[in-house]
């Protein structure tokens, strides 16, 4: 009822009218994973962008948000590189029980590795499809492993068999790999590092109401004045201001 009432009073700002935003969705595997207030908070911080720094995505899973944020960065003329990882784990519903098995959701026939090699190659073919001329950095990593290459300027292959180096000032960062606190303050954490003033932060499951560890975070976060909350919708998008 208290949600009901919250949402009443705090309505979610939608995308503008976007044929290929429309389209999105139904093209490239991600749905259930991409708040659609998301959308309308990125193509505000793409906007937005400071001139410099690179923009960052962490969990790029079947490559709906990598995709929608490429179209942004072409729609807004904006040149800014685009760098993702994922480790492409699967992750189960149940798996913080310590009920995990060999398949997935009760589907010991479908097995985990399978399922993650599935979501990987999907991501690949929808950016391939979709953005051929725009081709992300992607890297299958662990967030962890990705900003230490980061930090080292390492000289890296991408998933498109390119090789760039790694590292340099972020003027934008959608952190959605790992929910818990210590994953998405490890996320944040290592961001803060290479975000330039006027850069922005995107953090997905960050809303008030949720139970995530990055809900929990984000409470912290609005404390440090290194950054303000541009909007929530109903996850959070702050600005480095200091
Ligand atoms: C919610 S999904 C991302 C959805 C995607 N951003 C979208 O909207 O289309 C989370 C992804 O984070 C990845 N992940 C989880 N922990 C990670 C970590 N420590 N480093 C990198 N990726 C991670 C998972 O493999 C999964 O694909």
């Amino acid at each position: 009822m208290l949600h009901k009432l919250k949402n009443w009073l705090n309505p979610i700002q939608l995308p503008q009218s976007d044929d290929f935003i429309r389209r999105l969705p139904s093209l490239v595997i991600g749905e259930g994973m991409l708040h659609r207030g998301n959308i309308t908070l990125l193509e505000y911080a793409i906007q937005h962008l400071p001139e410099q720094g690179s923009v960052v995505e962490i969990g790029s899973y079947g490559g709906l948000s990598t995709n929608l944020i490429t179209h942004l960065l072409q729609k807004y003329h904006k040149n800014h590189l685009l760098f993702n990882c994922d480790a492409w784990i699967y992750e189960g519903y149940k798996d913080h029980l310590g009920e995990s098995g060999p398949g997935i959701d009760g589907r010991d026939d479908v097995s985990r590795t399978d399922y993650a090699l599935y979501l990987k190659n999907a991501f690949v073919q929808a950016t391939r499809f979709l953005h051929p001329q725009r081709l992300p950095h992607s890297f299958h990593l662990r967030s962890e492993v990705f900003f230490q290459k980061w930090q080292q300027n390492s000289p890296e292959t991408d998933l498109f068999g390119r090789t760039v180096t790694l590292g340099g000032p972020i003027a934008l960062a959608y952190i959605d790999g790992d929910h818990s606190y210590e994953g998405a303050m490890s996320d944040f954490e290592h961001t803060a590092q290479y975000l330039v003033k006027n850069g922005f932060i995107l953090l997905d499951d960050s809303a008030d109401h949720l139970p995530f560890g990055s809900a929990a975070m984000m409470r912290e976060i609005k404390q440090d004045r290194r950054f303000r909350v541009i909007n929530k919708n109903p996850n959070y998008l702050i600005q480095r201001v200091g």
